[in-house]
C-alpha cells in the first residue's frame, strides 16, 4: 500500500458564504453567517470564502468578524480586479491567522466585452491586480472567470501572468456550468503541463450545476491533477448551484478506491451543518438530494427493508453515521424530560445554554400534547421555529380560521405589535391567503412575498408543517421560518418572523447597508 502524500490531499475550499449566500433569497444575516462560518471551521473545512467584503457593510462586518473567530480554517475574501476591493478585502481578512484574497475578472470574450478591454490592457490589469494582493496578503488566490469558455492559448497566457505576479493558487471556474467530466480532466491536465510555473502552484476546481455535473465535473478535475476543490454545503449557490461540498466529499471517501484523494473533512458533522444552512438560507434540502436528502438513507420498499435488515450493506454504501444521522432514532414522546431532550438536542450538534433548552423544552412539550410520538426532524423544526423571539416588534397572540367550500376563508389574527394589542378579521382566497392579509391590515408593509413553502416534517396527519417565507422589500430579503402541527398557523408566523427579520435589519443597517450594493459579475 502507497502512503499518502501532499499530493493525494484535496483542499476542500467552501464558498457557501459567498457563492452560496450571493444566490437571490439566500441571504444570512450577520449571526447566521458566523454560526455557519463557526460550523465549518469545526468540521475541517481548510478555507472558507467567508464574503465579498467590498459589497456591502454587512459583508465586509461579517468577513472581519469571521476572520477574528476562525480557529483552523483560512479565511478568504473575493475582491474584482481593483485596488479599492483588494484593499477592503485585505482590511477585512487580515484579522485571521491564516487568510487569502481572491482576485478574479471574466476573461471569456463575453466577459472581456462588458468593461472594454483588449486581451493586452485585461493581461496587464491581472499582473496589477494580483501584484498589489500580493503586496498585502502572501496568500493570494486568481480566478479567470468563465474559464472554460475562455480561448486556450488567453488562458494559458493570463494563467501564467498571475503566477508569475505571486498567485499560489489558480482556480478555473466553469461559472455557467457548462463543461463536462472529460473535458474538465483534460483541460486541468494540459494547463499543468503547457503553463510555465503550473507545477509551483495548486489548481483549484469551481463548478456549477446548470447541467446537473458540478460534481462530476469537479472530481474529474481532481483526476486531471487539481487539488482544491470549490463547494457550498447542499450545493446552495445561484441559478442551480454549485458543488455540493456534501457530495465530493463523500465520493471521495466512499470511492478511495478508484479515486485515492483524501480530505480533512470531519463527515459526521454533515448532517447538522446541512440543516443549519437549509434552515439559515430558506433554501430547503430536496427529498431525493444526495448525502443529505430526507430520503439519501430511507428504505421504503418491502424488499429494500428486509434486505436492509438481513444486512444493510445490501443497499447501503454508506453508513447514515457516517454523515452524523443517528442510526435508529428512538422519538420522544410526553412524558420524555429535559434530560432526554438535551441529549437529544446535543447529538445533533445544538449546543444549548440552560435557558434555550427551558425555552425550547416548554415548546417540545406543546407539541408532544398534540402529537403522539416527536421524531428527529421535529426536534429541528423546533430549533428552526424559536429563533429570534426576543427581538420581536410583531408577534402573533391568537388567531381564529373559517374555511370551508361555502365562499372566501375568514382569518380574524390578534396581534401584539410594539406592545399594543390589535386584532381585524380579513377575508380571502383560502385561509393562508386570508391571514396573510390579515397581518397586513394590523401591520401595512410594501414587502413582496417571493417565496411561500410548506414541508411535512413527518409522516401522518399530525405531522408538522415547516413553512417558509421570503420577503422582499427595498432591495432587502428576509427569510422566516415556522414549524407546527397547524399549517395555517405555522405559515402566519413565518410571515411574522420574515417581517420581524426585515425590521430588524433596516433598524440595524440603516437605509441601503444591507442589501448588496454591487455585484461580483459587475466587473468595470
Ligand atoms: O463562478 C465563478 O466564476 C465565480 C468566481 C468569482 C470565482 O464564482
Ligand atoms: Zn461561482
Amino acid at each position: 500500500m502507497s502512503i499518502p502524500s501532499d499530493k493525494d490531499r484535496v483542499v476542500i475550499f467552501d464558498t457557501t458564504l459567498r457563492d452560496g449566500e450571493q444566490s437571490p433569497g439566500a441571504t444570512m444575516t450577520h449571526v447566521e453567517k458566523l454560526e455557519i462560518a463557526g460550523l465549518l471551521d469545526e468540521m475541517g473545512v481548510d478555507i472558507i470564502e467567508a464574503g465579498f467584503p467590498i459589497a456591502s457593510e454587512g459583508d465586509f462586518n461579517a468577513v472581519s468578524e469571521i476572520a477574528k473567530n476562525a480557529t483552523n480554517s483560512r479565511i478568504c475574501g473575493l475582491a474584482r480586479a481593483k485596488t479599492g476591493d483588494i484593499d477592503r478585502c485585505w482590511q477585512a481578512i487580515k484579522h485571521a491567522e491564516k487568510n487569502r484574497i481572491h482576485t478574479f475578472i471574466g476573461t471569456s470574450p463575453l466577459h472581456r466585452a462588458i468593461p472594454n478591454l483588449t486581451m493586452d490592457e485585461m493581461a496587464d490589469l491581472i499582473h496589477q491586480s494580483v501584484t498589489h494582493a500580493r503586496n498585502l496578503c502572501d496568500n493570494v488566490q486568481w480566478s479567470p472567470m468563465d474559464a472554460t469558455r475562455t480561448e486556450w492559448d488567453y488562458l494559458c497566457r493570463v494563467i501564467e501572468i498571475a503566477i508569475k505576479a505571486g498567485a499560489s493558487t489558480i482556480n478555473i471556474p466553469d461559472t455557467v456550468g457548462y463543461t463536462a467530466p472529460v473535458e474538465s480532466t483534460d483541460l486541468i491536465k494540459r494547463l499543468i503541463e503547457t503553463v510555465p510555473g503550473a507545477d509551483e502552484v495548486i489548481f483549484a476546481t469551481h463548478c456549477h450545476n446548470d447541467l446537473g455535473m458540478a460534481t462530476a465535473n469537479s472530481l474529474a478535475a481532481v483526476a486531471g491533477g487539481a487539488r482544491q476543490i470549490e463547494c457550498t454545503i447542499n450545493g446552495l449557490g445561484e441559478r442551480a448551484g454549485n458543488t455540493a461540498l456534501e457530495e465530493v466529499v463523500m465520493a471521495l471517501k466512499v470511492r478511495n478506491d478508484i479515486m485515492p484523494w483524501s480530505t480533512g473533512i470531519d463527515t459526521q458533522k454533515i448532517m447538522h451543518i446541512s440543516r443549519r444552512v437549509a434552515a439559515v438560507s430558506g433554501f430547503a434540502v430536496q427529498f431525493n438530494k444526495a448525502i443529505v436528502g430526507k430520503n439519501a438513507f430511507a428504505h421504503e420498499s418491502g424488499i429494500h427493508q428486509d434486505g436492509m435488515l438481513k444486512n444493510a450493506e445490501t443497499f447501503e454504501i454508506m453508513r447514515p453515521s457516517d454523515v452524523g444521522l443517528a442510526g435508529t432514532s428512538l422519538p420522544l414522546g410526553k412524558h420524555s424530560g429535559r434530560a432526554a431532550l438535551r441529549d437529544k438536542l446535543e447529538q445533533f450538534g445544538f449546543e444549548v445554554g440552560d435557558n434555550q433548552l427551558k425555552d425550547v423544552f416548554v415548546r417540545f412539550k406543546e407539541l408532544a400534547d398534540r402529537k403522539k410520538e416527536v421524531f428527529d426532524d421535529d426536534i429541528f423544526a423546533l430549533m428552526r421555529s424559536g429563533e429570534d423571539a426576543e427581538n420581536d416588534h410583531l408577534q402573533i397572540v391568537s388567531m381564529r380560521v373559517i374555511c370551508g367550500t361555502g365562499g372566501p376563508a375568514e382569518s380574524t389574527v390578534e396581534m401584539e405589535i410594539d406592545g399594543k394589542d390589535v386584532s381585524v378579521t380579513a377575508s380571502g382566497d383560502g385561509p393562508v391567503d386570508a391571514t396573510f392579509k390579515a397581518i397586513r391590515e394590523l401591520h401595512p408593509n410594501t414587502a413582496r412575498l417571493q417565496l411561500y413553502q410548506v414541508h411535512a416534517v413527518t409522516e401522518g396527519t399530525d405531522a408538522q408543517a415547516t413553512v417558509t417565507v421570503r420577503l422582499e422589500e427595498d432591495g432587502m430579503i428576509a427569510t422566516g421560518e415556522s414549524a407546527n402541527t397547524d399549517t395555517v398557523v405555522a405559515s402566519a408566523r413565518a410571515y411574522v418572523n420574515a417581517l420581524n427579520r426585515l425590521i430588524l435589519r433596516r433598524e440595524k443597517s440603516g437605509p441601503g447597508t444591507d442589501a448588496r450594493e454591487i455585484s461580483y459579475k459587475d466587473v468595470t
